[in-house]
């Protein structure tokens, strides 16, 4: 049973490697024998987390720069990573941006920058990772959704859901299209979690008591709850699940 939740010597890229989640996985991946990169912009924060791995886990991981909305810079990522390991065997993209704002209120510039991290930036990493998996029949693709791609709310989420609910149906169109390739497309569903991007909500008054009434395991998720999700989705244990959204919510969604 162990060698199917094995990645050794496969290749793995978290895009949002440095993130909360991103940084999660991706020692939950090292730790499982895969041959990181993680990649971003923040090349400096990137290089730290890759040597914190390195330290923790005695394997490798790599940081490499990249803009997920960019596509041609995407597309000398995938470059360089099939440069130096000659493949990619899993993607996972754990990038992602936040703001909230009323939809009275709600700047267009702002609408636009969360689709273009959140969901445009998806689409470009699957479809130009997705290039090199279809190709060699074989890859795993995990993108980092939300409970709030199926579960609105009236706090100023409209552009942040919209955003995850294109990531689910790009998910599922993806694993559609990829399955004659032998690639698996699949998400993770997280509730709140403490990271970077939900700093300032989890600040408000209130507003971890109040979430907390929803979750009927009875706490927070934490970076780490994703990490078995992670392992399951990207080895050949989940070989024949594929266009699938895995809530790992501590059973929000089963009620809500
Ligand atoms: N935390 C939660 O409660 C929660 C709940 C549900 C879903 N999620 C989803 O989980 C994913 C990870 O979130 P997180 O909480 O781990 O956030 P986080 O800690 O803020 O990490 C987000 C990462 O995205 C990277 N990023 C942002 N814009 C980018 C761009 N244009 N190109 C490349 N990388 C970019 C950032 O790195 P750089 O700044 O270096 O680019 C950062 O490492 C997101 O998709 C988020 O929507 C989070």
């Amino acid at each position: 049973m162990k060698k199917r939740f094995d990645l050794s010597g496969k290749v793995a890229v978290v895009i949002g490697g440095a993130g909360g989640i991103g940084g999660a996985i991706a020692t939950g991946f090292v730790e499982h024998g895969a041959r990181l990169v993680m990649a971003s912009r923040n090349i400096e924060n990137l290089k730290l987390r890759a040597a914190a791995i390195g330290r923790e886990t005695g394997g490798e991981a790599t940081a490499m720069g990249v803009d997920i909305t960019d596509e041609e810079d995407v597309i000398r990522l995938v470059g360089e990573i099939v440069a130096r390991y000659g493949t990619v065997d899993i993607l996972v993209n754990a990038h992602g941006a936040n703001k909230k704002a009323k939809g009275l209120d709600l700047s267009m510039e702002d609408w636009q920058l969360l689709h273009n991290v959140n969901s445009m930036g998806t689409m470009i990493s699957c479809k130009q990772f997705g290039r090199i998996m279809t190709k060699r029949r074989s890859g795993k693709v995990i993108n980092l959704s939300s409970v709030r791609g199926i579960r609105a709310n009236a706090g100023g989420n409209s552009a942040y859901c919209s955003t995850k609910g294109a990531v689910d149906m790009i998910t599922r169109c993806l694993a559609a299209e990829w399955a004659p390739f032998n690639v698996n497309v699949n998400a993770i569903g997280p509730a709140l979690i403490a990271t970077k991007l939900t700093e300032k909500q989890m600040k408000e008054p209130g507003r971890t008591e109040k979430y907390l009434r929803n979750i009927p395991l009875g706490r927070l998720g934490k970076a780490e709850d994703m990490v078995g999700a992670a392992i399951f989705l990207a080895s050949a244990a989940s070989d024949f699940v594929t266009g699938q959204i895995i809530y790992v919510d501590g059973g929000l969604t089963a009620i809500g």
